[in-house]
């Protein structure tokens, strides 16, 4: 008998075209709710997720033949490891693959904010372009400005690397110190968490959601922020409290935010979207067709290795 598969979301069909090879496949390609995905699941061998399924213990364990979680996201933190781990099933991710891919929408939500490109975007579209003028929506110089990144995983690192452009001092800060041959690469210094806050002139979160960065930024941290600066989250948004970031932009206590991820996404804290001294993108951090489609052929071996009792390429948790 063939082993079953699900894959819970519409994704790129080379993961379908993949796994059909070999397993039997179920697509289903709208989202689930928890209770759906715990009625869905039960019969499979391996489901391919994305970031918006909740797997919760109730839905792992509704599936007693489950061996394998593998999210198409870099992110892992819609699956509940305990359990998972528990039960002996492999859970992988998508890493590597969306790195550039990231750090380039990182970048844009950066240019945005710096040269208010919706603004402008908006205004061409809604009022027309009236003519050139010298005090027209002013925004900020960026070379030379130093970049500030919480998380200097490989994201982080990819959001660095591209101050070199700019000639961006990046000053850094997480659990760990890298070694000084990484740190002279990226140009970048350690520092701790207050002075990341108050010498960063763009402040780009690039960090894991985990117990310890959930609600790492609130009204106490954007008030310890330059006045001119840029609040950039392309990671998580619980990272970051809306209410607190709101507070802050109307304010002015930072100059601007960039986000392509919410704390209660996908609803979007109505205030964030009166202000015009943000931008606002729909999770878009890997969306390019390139990189979407190496996520899911990654996730699709991923689950081929385990389905024919090998290690998977890319686990976030070993059985
Ligand atoms: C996107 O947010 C991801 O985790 O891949």
């Amino acid at each position: 008998m063939k082993k079953r598969v699900l894959i819970t979301n519409l994704i790129p069909e080379a993961a379908y075209q993949k796994l059909s090879r070999r397993f039997q496949v179920t697509w289903n390609k709208h989202q689930l709710t928890e209770a759906q995905l715990v009625l869905k699941i039960k019969s499979f061998d391996a489901v391919l997720t994305t970031l918006a399924d909740p797997v919760t213990a109730r839905v792992l364990n509704s599936a007693p033949h489950l061996k394998c979680v593998a999210n198409f996201a870099v992110g892992f933190n819609n699956i509940d490891l305990v359990t998972a781990k528990s039960r002996g099933i492999w859970v992988t991710n998508t890493p590597d693959v969306l790195t550039e891919a990231t750090a380039d929408l990182a970048w844009a939500l950066i240019l945005a904010c710096a040269r208010r490109v919706p603004e402008g975007e908006k205004f061409v579209r809604t009022t027309g372009f009236k003519g050139w003028g010298a005090l027209f929506l002013l925004g900020q110089d960026l070379f030379g400005k130093t970049l500030g990144v919480y998380g200097f995983g490989r994201i982080g690192k990819a959001v660095a690397w591209r101050g070199r452009g700019w000639n961006m001092p990046v000053l850094y800060h997480q659990r760990h110190q890298e070694s000084s041959v990484v740190e002279k690469r990226y140009n970048a210094k350690y520092v701790s968490f207050k002075t990341l806050l108050n010498q960063s002139d763009i402040l780009s979160i690039n960090s894991p959601l985990t117990p310890e960065t959930r609600h790492r930024f609130t009204y106490q941290e954007f008030k310890q922020m330059k006045p001119n600066s840029i609040f950039i989250n392309a990671s998580r948004g619980l990272i970051h409290k809306e209410a607190d970031l709101v507070k802050a932009l109307k304010t002015k206590v930072i100059a601007s935010a960039g986000l392509d991820v919410y704390e209660f996404e996908p609803m979007i804290n109505k205030d964030l979207l009166k202000l015009s001294n943000c931008t606002l993108l729909p999770h878009l951090g890997s969306a390019t067709l390139e990189t979407r489609n190496k996520m899911a052929l990654l996730a699709a071996e991923n689950i081929e290795l385990v389905l024919l009792g090998c290690r998977p390429k890319t686990p976030v948790l070993s059985k």
